[in-house]
């Protein structure tokens, strides 16, 4: 890891004399919000990245989905690159599995030590650091837990823009355990979320999303682990790191169809390959399911085949959860045409995934002189449809349920 630039990073707690590494690619050049903290010296307090590549990390199986993977199995993973730090680490490893044969795969880890955006105070960077692991344990003793994450819950439900966990970071000791907390609820919601989003993908995976090889947890190893106090080890779980291990696409990002040397010679295929990729983002919200973070940045191009795999699904909307929402907050007695089909192609409208990845695409290819016509999913026909079906009358001057979502 070559560490190109040094900085002081200001925060609230520290002075200290940090290193910035520019090994992880960032969205948009290296910026403060971009930073990894190497400590090669330990000079600093900052807690040290464990996930270099070259180490060997210990995994236990939670929920297989492969047959060479076992229930409770420990496997080693070895790590090869790091690709990417920003909400979560993602490491390409290799696992190797009891009949001696080696799987290579993407291990996305849930760790709320780690993630460049994840790790984003009021302002700054707010880079883990043991002093904030004794605040943590503080407030998981104290038994703060639950009843901070009912006020995050409700919050939820109540704000169209949840605080992030930076909002909660002030210059008191104090708010840092309630931001650790709050990370390692963010953590957790997007492990949910990403798990639950690949189970109701079933039939995609392998096709327009990776496979799912299984659910893990990082078994606690020497000093840079999490340690859990002995007095909280029926806590465990505010400790544990969760992960996902996933097929692994080689391939190219689809932002860089337009410069890859993955990518295909022939500027006629970026047509399809853009295409495609915006159908498969069709796909998954004809599946119930609509991506909060919909962009080029999360399609990783096949390089064989130059097939789009859509590979981040850490934020999404689920309908069924949808319309429990539109329930409790009763819509459907509003008007008796109402319908939670129609309700969710109308934010599905508005939410416009497909247009994110597609158009987003487009433009990079613009600028390389070449112009795609690209087709979207006629929302309108959609709803009509169900409400043909369905035989929903909708008063006339009505035609739209609401935009409400919009
Ligand atoms: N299965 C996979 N195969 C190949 N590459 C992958 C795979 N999963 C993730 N990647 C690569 O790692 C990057 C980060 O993964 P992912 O988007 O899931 O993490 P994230 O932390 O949620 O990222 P971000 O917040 O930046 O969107 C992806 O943009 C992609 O380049
Ligand atoms: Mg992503």
């Amino acid at each position: 890891m070559a560490t190109i630039a040094r900085a002081a990073l200001l925060s609230p707690f520290s002075t200290a004399l940090v290193n910035f590494d520019h090994h992880v690619s960032s969205r948009n050049g290296p910026s403060l919000a971009n930073i990894i903290l190497t400590d090669p010296l330990r000079a600093t307090p900052y807690t040290r990245l464990p996930y270099k590549p070259g180490r060997e990390l210990q995994l236990q199986i939670c929920e297989s989905h492969r047959p060479d993977l076992q229930p409770s199995e420990r496997l080693t993973a070895t790590i090869h690159k790091m690709m990417s730090m920003t909400m979560s680490p993602v490491l390409d490893v290799t696992i190797s599995v009891s009949e001696g044969t080696d799987i290579r795969a993407v291990l996305k880890l849930y760790d709320r030590r780690f993630g460049k955006d994840l790790r984003i105070g009021q302002r700054y960077a707010a880079p883990h650091m043991p002093v904030n692991e004794a605040m943590f344990q503080d407030f998981v003793r104290r038994g703060m837990m639950a009843p901070f994450f009912r006020e995050l819950e409700e919050e939820k439900k109540a704000e169209l823009l949840p605080s992030r966990p930076g909002h909660f970071l002030d210059s008191t000791l104090e708010s840092q355990g309630k931001f650790e907390a709050a990370l390692w609820h963010e953590c957790s919601d997007h492990f949910a979320c990403e798990t639950k989003a690949y189970e109701r993908l079933r039939d995609l995976q392998g096709k327009l999303i990776p496979d799912m090889l299984a659910h893990v947890r990082v078994v606690p190893f020497d000093s840079d682990a999490l340690s859990i106090p002995p007095d909280l080890q029926h806590m465990a779980s505010y400790f544990e790191v969760k992960g996902v291990l996933l097929g692994l696409i080689e391939g190219y990002s689809l932002e860089d169809i337009a410069t890859s040397p993955l990518g295909p010679s022939d500027k006629a295929q970026w047509q399809p390959i853009i295409q495609a990729a915006a159908g498969a983002a069709h796909e998954i919200n004809k599946r119930g399911v609509l991506m909060n973070d919909a962009s080029p940045r999360n399609v990783v191009v096949d390089r064989r085949s130059q097939t789009p795999f859509i590979v981040d699904l850490a934020q999404c909307h689920f309908k069924d959860d949808l319309a429990e929402l539109w329930h409790e907050m009763e819509w459907d007695k509003e008007e008796e045409y109402w319908d939670p089909d129609v309700q969710y192609w109308e934010r599905a409208s508005s939410d416009q995934n497909p247009a994110a990845i597609g158009l987003v695409a487009a433009s990079r290819v613009r600028k390389m002189g070449v112009t795609v016509d690209l087709a979207f999913p006629d929302y309108d026909g959609i709803i009509a449809n169900i409400t043909a079906i369905k035989g929903l009358t909708v008063p006339i001057g009505e035609d739209s349920q609401l935009g409400r979502d919009r």
